[in-house]
């Protein structure tokens, strides 16, 4: 396994793009103190001050088409969220498909990002943002962002939860290849979606649809429900969702 370290990178993500693209190693992984470009989805910015957040990113190559690589997202989110459980104790949710929230503050967030040909994924780049240890976030984000130490109340060794979640990720992905879609994880990834059951918005441009989620489907589309009971699904990716 590669492993690279840094005090101070631009974003792991970027960082493990660049060696892919120039060797894939399995399992590669990158992990740093702080980011000075950290990037989260939609062209956002992630804040990622040194020492007390986890800023990481490896590489994976599935034999599967590209079309199933959002999946990994899914089955990241469940091995963060199951890590933080037997660290801390504390329960998260999962707000689909992979922000996992406490309290509805955002206390993970996972990109990933994906080289493929029409056929054949040449890597998936899986990053992962933990927020541990801060003490406090700068006032825009104060409503929304939360760590591991305010929702807790004692400090997380970083190290355990990396350790962790290498470990359940495994035993997840496995799962996953296997069997090609999410039907092994389905019922432990909807245990922890806090959406399940409550009313969402699908969030397209400007439009604003009312329905209820009920669950995902076997390949991570969000399952809703209208008014009159019918049934539909929303595929990652395409639009957000707000509760
Ligand atoms: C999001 O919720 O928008 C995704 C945030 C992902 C942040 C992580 S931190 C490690 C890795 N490197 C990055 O530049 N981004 C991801």
């Amino acid at each position: 396994r590669k492993i690279s370290y840094f005090d101070v990178i631009d974003s792991t993500n970027s960082e493990i793009k660049r060696q892919a693209e120039k060797e894939f190693i399995p399992g590669m992984l990158a992990i740093a103190e702080k980011q000075t470009l950290g990037r989260g989805r939609k062209e956002r910015h992630w804040e990622s001050p040194a020492k007390t957040g986890i800023w990481m990113s490896f590489a994976v190559k599935p034999d599967l088409p590209p079309y199933k690589a959002s999946m990994i997202t899914l089955v990241t989110a469940l091995a963060v969220a199951k890590a933080i459980k037997d660290v801390t104790g504390l329960n998260t949710e999962i707000k689909w498909p992979n922000d996992i929230v406490i309290g509805s503050r955002k206390v993970v967030g996972i990109l990933t990002e994906m080289s493929a040909e029409m056929t054949t994924i040449n890597y998936v780049v899986i990053g992962i943002g933990i927020n541990v240890n801060m003490e406090s976030f700068p006032a825009e984000l104060e409503d929304k962002a939360t760590s591991l130490y305010i929702a807790g109340g004692t400090k997380v060794r970083r190290s355990s939860i990396v350790a962790k979640f290498g470990k359940y990720f495994e035993k997840y992905y496995e799962i996953f290849c296997k069997d090609g879609n999410l039907s092994g994880i389905k019922d432990e990834y909807e245990k922890l979606l806090v959406n399940r059951n409550k009313e969402v918005y699908i969030i397209e441009g400007d439009s604003r649809i009312k329905r209820v989620a009920i669950g995902i489907d076997t390949d991570g589309e969000l399952l809703v429900k209208d008014d009159n009971g019918n049934i539909e699904k929303i595929m990652a990716g395409e639009v957000s969702i707000r509760g």
